[in-house]
């Protein structure tokens, strides 16, 4: 049998990123990370789909250079049809539209968030990957929810936010702080140096597998500005805790509805992803659960957290294998169900 060998484009928000995998195994994973948002404090929609659109081709050339593939070689072009950004959205399928159509291969679209789920399946992702069913807690700057996964394209949402993504909470309780965007890793290093009992923050009260983030981040807000008529340096001296304690309440929010669907519907396979699946809060939580309730669990390698098209070229490969194609009409999605 002849090799599979797909190129993956994402471009759903600010990472314009092209990968290669060669049957299961990805041979490049380029991403350019836009650095244009930074000043503005949170992703200025615009400016990223210029990026995108200075990117893309630099970083499709560089994926297929470091995996060593001629274009000729390509069996199909994958690439993130939604959700995201429409404007994002619309540089990666106009490209992948193009590009299949000149090498008469057949185009695939993927949804983003089912590809950041099926990177566990990617063979350097996990030793083994995980069973059906399984949960997954997807956790990104855009969308928190509990999916219940019982096969590669059979997902169920069984809560989500209602306000507020985790990885959005992350970001604009850094914002509070004064620290860059995204704040998330920036929280998550300066945790490690805090204490997390320090400060205490208000937690949302809600019955079902929903989340709701608006309130810890008005109620950090409110406690900030509280401190600050004291003492205008309350953030600078006590940085580190803030970090640690907002952490450690972030962590305890999403575990807390994660343990009780798993308690519910008695799944003991769990896992993460999304970029703040990066957390090593939310991380080390996950795994301290391997004991205490008996879980296996799967933590997405780090290069397959946050946004990248490994996990499109390997969506895009499961669904070659079934035949499932997209029609050079495709359309970009900005919202798109899993
Ligand atoms: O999945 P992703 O790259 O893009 C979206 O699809 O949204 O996720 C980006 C989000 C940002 O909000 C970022 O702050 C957060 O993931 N993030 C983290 C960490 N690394 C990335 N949040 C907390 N801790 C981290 N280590
Ligand atoms: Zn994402």
């Amino acid at each position: 049998m002849s090799d599979t060998i797909i190129l993956g484009i994402e471009s759903s928000c600010d990472d314009t990123s092209a990968a290669v995998i060669k049957n299961n195994t990805i041979l490049s994973n380029i991403a350019a990370t836009q650095k244009v948002h930074i000043e503005y404090g949170g992703v200025v929609p615009e400016l990223a789909s210029r990026a995108h659109q200075q990117n893309i081709i630099p970083v499709v050339q560089k994926s297929l250079s470091v995996a060593n593939i001629q274009q000729k070689d390509i069996s199909a072009i994958g690439f993130t049809r939604g959700p995201g950004l429409l404007g994002s959205l619309l540089v990666g399928t106009s490209f992948a539209k193009s590009l299949a159509m000149s090498l008469d291969v057949p185009l695939i679209e993927v949804n983003h968030l089912q590809a950041h789920i099926l990177a566990h399946f990617i063979d350097d992702a996990n030793p083994k990957p995980p069973k059906f069913p399984f949960l997954c807690l997807t956790v990104s700057g855009g969308h928190t929810m509990i999916v219940l996964v019982k096969d590669y394209f059979e997902m169920e949402i069984i809560g989500k936010t209602s306000d507020d993504a985790a990885g959005e909470a992350f970001d604009k309780i850094g914002k509070i702080f004064d620290l860059d965007y995204p704040a998330g890793p920036i929280v998550d290093k300066l945790a490690k140096l805090g204490d997390g009992n320090k400060f205490k923050f208000n937690k949302p009260k809600i019955d079902n597998y929903d989340y709701s983030f608006s309130g810890i981040k008005t109620s950090v807000l409110y406690f900030i500005q509280k401190q600050e008529k004291e003492n205008p340096d309350f953030v600078k001296e006590n940085l580190n805790d803030l970090c640690a304690s907002v952490q450690k309440a972030i962590v305890e929010i999403l575990m807390d509805k994660l343990e009780k669907a798993a308690k519910d519907l008695k799944i003991n396979e769990v896992a993460i992803a999304g970029g703040v699946s990066a957390n090593s809060g939310l991380r080390e939580a996950l795994k301290q659960n391997e004991e205490k309730l008996n879980w296996q669990t799967y933590i997405p390698k780090f290069e397959y957290t946050t946004d990248n098209a490994a996990m499109i070229a390997m969506v895009a490969k499961l669904k070659f294998e079934k035949g499932e194609f997209t029609d050079i009409t495709a359309v970009a999605t900005s919202r798109y169900e899993i």
